[in-house]
């Protein structure tokens, strides 16, 4: 939720350029609003409005702004509407100090009452003005600069922040409770912060991650790092190394970075066959033995749990509980025990409901165990976990997840075979039946995308004469039928609901009249008999059927008025990962209905791809 950048060089130049290029990549994280405030010889220059980047570039030049030290950032509104007055940055009443924000400052109605108090003129109703004005208010008193951020943050809470004050033109100041910044640091000139790695991918790859209660100092290619509740410790820590390609943050050829990110999922998942054979068996060995087990997430990952769980369980031998993060504690807190691992996915690493839930688990029982899955190396999900997978999916931008939920599932698939073979459950040829069926999944994505694309808009220009429409399944491809709604609620703003076949005749059924369209997810699996039963019962009362299906099947086809097919072996081995080579037809089919509907698939309607407020 929101995007921030920062940076600062020892020399004027053309900062507003590279301020406003930063925002530019990190937009996915919000775009109701944005704006720059750049320094220059002891004077700050502000510009923001609300709307989207490039319309406010077109409007303001953001990028003519001149300096050697800007803060820049994208909206995505929490407190106060997204209108110009609400934008960032904020300043302090004569205007010296600027701040950019990212989080939500929980206590900031008593905090404003008592600057207000002190004669205090705000000028927005958002949370972040406060920090300028308490800065302002200490520095009144003689404090310094650094010591008066540092008073202020010490009350405050929910922030990752960055401050800049027109008499310290040398350094700016970092920091962070719970929202994530990163720090890069580029041939010893410029500094750079920014809330996500795709922002600072043209300067660095060597970045610090900051971490909670941490406050740092970036002069021109130098930073120090501190602790904000001991602030004269200064923190040692590494470089870490990120081996993102700055290509996969760009959109290339491609109109929209979804429909790029779909035609990516091949090369992702190959990546991604790579996680390393001892973090596998090391998930494993702390799945077999553990007692109970969960699996947590929000969102998309959250569906890719789902079909995690199906996955895991079938060669753990010990059931999955998936919970969704935010109902983690409600749901488990009179029955957590020892001996419990938990299983938390996510993306970004920094969805604040996952990262409370498992900060409350490990709290509530000391021998809790938290297997991480993430994207994102040193997101803060990683902090908090006993053991981190990191996913091989590289930068996604568009805000709704593709092959982020592909390389998820892919990743539980050789958890779940790991487990098998550290079990010995199988005889090793099954094992190999089963290994070469997950690893050819790329393939077969890879042979869908370049047949369908083009046949799906046209199932499209049909659908979009329905408001409405269901997607149905049994068994594990219930995660498919959820993910493929999800998508086309995110992205086409249609209301569909991604629902279990069987229980569909208890209530759903009652909407459905001639045409009213049904999509069924029918693998030919274990569930494939009964799903004939269901859609013969939605048929009879006059839905369009279409269904997704592998290339032999005959009889669901010969029901359907319209078919997707998947060209993928009917056999046991496949089926199983069904949810990674199933849901590319579902993300395209979310993708050209945006289309058609006129909207921006990349930025859904108030939406952002990391959600750091509760
Ligand atoms: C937001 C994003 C979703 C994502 C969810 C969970 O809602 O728009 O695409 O699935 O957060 O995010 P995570 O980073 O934890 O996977």
């Amino acid at each position: 939720m929101c995007g921030i950048f920062g940076i600062i060089t020892s020399e004027n130049t053309e900062i507003g350029k590279i301020a406003l290029d930063g925002i530019k990549r990190l937009e996915y994280r919000g775009y109701d609003s944005c704006g720059i405030v750049s320094h220059k010889d002891g004077q700050l220059f502000i510009k923001k409005d609300s709307g989207k980047i490039q319309e406010i570039q077109e409007k303001l030049t953001l990028d003519d702004l001149m300096g050697n030290i800007a803060l820049a950032h994208t909206r995505w509104a929490t407190h106060g509407a997204p209108i110009k007055k609400n934008s960032h940055p904020h300043l302090d009443c004569k205007g010296e100090i600027a701040v950019i924000h990212n989080g939500i400052i929980e206590n900031f109605i008593s905090l404003k009452k008592e600057l207000l108090s002190k004669g205090h003129i705000f000028q927005s109703d958002t949370d972040t003005e406060i920090i300028p004005h308490l800065i302002e208010e200490y520095i009144k008193k003689g404090i310094d600069f650094q010591n008066s951020v540092i008073k202020t943050l010490k009350r405050c809470k929910g922030y990752g922040i960055v401050i800049c004050y027109s008499k310290e033109p040398n350094f700016i100041i970092v920091a962070r409770k719970e929202s994530p910044i990163i720090i890069g640091i580029d041939r010893g000139k410029v500094s750079y912060c920014a809330s996500d790695i795709p922002a600072l991918l043209p300067y660095t790859r060597n970045i610090y991650i900051l971490g909670d209660n941490e406050l740092a100092i970036l002069r021109p290619g130098e930073v120090k790092i501190f602790d904000i509740e001991n602030e004269v410790k200064k923190i040692e820590r590494p470089l870490k190394h990120v081996d993102w390609n700055i290509d996969a943050a760009e959109k290339g050829e491609y109109e929209h970075f979804m429909l790029k990110e779909i035609f990516e999922e091949p090369d992702a998942l190959r990546k991604t066959l790579k996680i390393p054979e001892n973090d596998l068996r090391l998930f494993a060995k702390e799945l077999i033995s553990a007692e109970h087990v969960y699996i947590t997430a929000a969102g998309t990952s959250y569906h890719a749990s789902l079909a995690g769980k199906y996955i895991i369980t079938k060669f753990l031998g010990n059931y999955i509980q998936e919970i969704e993060c935010s109902e983690l504690e409600n749901q488990l807190k009179d029955s957590l025990r020892d001996n419990s691992v938990i299983i938390a996915v996510s993306q970004s690493g920094e969805t604040i409901d996952l990262i409370e839930a498992i900060r409350w688990a490990r709290n509530a029982k000391k021998n809790v165990k938290i297997l991480s899955l993430t994207n994102v190396v040193g997101s803060s999900i990683t902090r908090y976990s006993n053991h981190t997978i990191i996913t091989q999916a590289g930068p996604e931008i568009g805000v709704a997840a593709t092959k982020t939920y592909t390389t998820q599932v892919f990743s539980l698939a050789l958890i779940g075979l790991e487990i098998a073979r550290e079990r010995n459950i199988l005889q090793k040829k099954e094992i190999e039946l089963y290994y070469n069926a997950l690893k050819s999944t790329p393939d077969v994505i890879e042979n869908f995308l370049k047949k369908t694309n083009h046949s799906i808009e046209k199932i499209v220009d049909n659908l979009e004469r329905n408001a409405n429409y269901f997607f149905l399944a049994r068994g594990i491809s219930i995660a498919t039928a959820k993910e493929g709604g999800l998508k086309l609620k995110e992205v086409a703003c249609r209301f569909i609901e991604g629902y279990s076949a069987a229980n569909a005749k208890h209530g759903p059924i009652a909407l459905v009249r001639d045409g009213f369209p049904i999509i069924f997810i029918a693998p030919p699996d274990e569930t494939y008999k009964r799903l004939i039963g269901n859609v013969m019962e939605f048929k009879a009362r006059g839905g369009h059927i279409i269904s997704i299906v592998v290339e032999s099947d005959e009889i669901i086809s010969d029901l359907s008025d319209t078919i997707i097919k998947i060209p993928q072996p009917a056999n046991k081995y496949y089926n199983l990962f069904s949810p990674i080579t199933f849901i590319p037809a579902l993300q395209l089919l979310a993708y050209h209905a945006a289309l058609a509907h006129g909207l921006d698939p990349d930025k859904p309607l108030n939406l952002a791809k990391t959600v750091t407020v509760h």
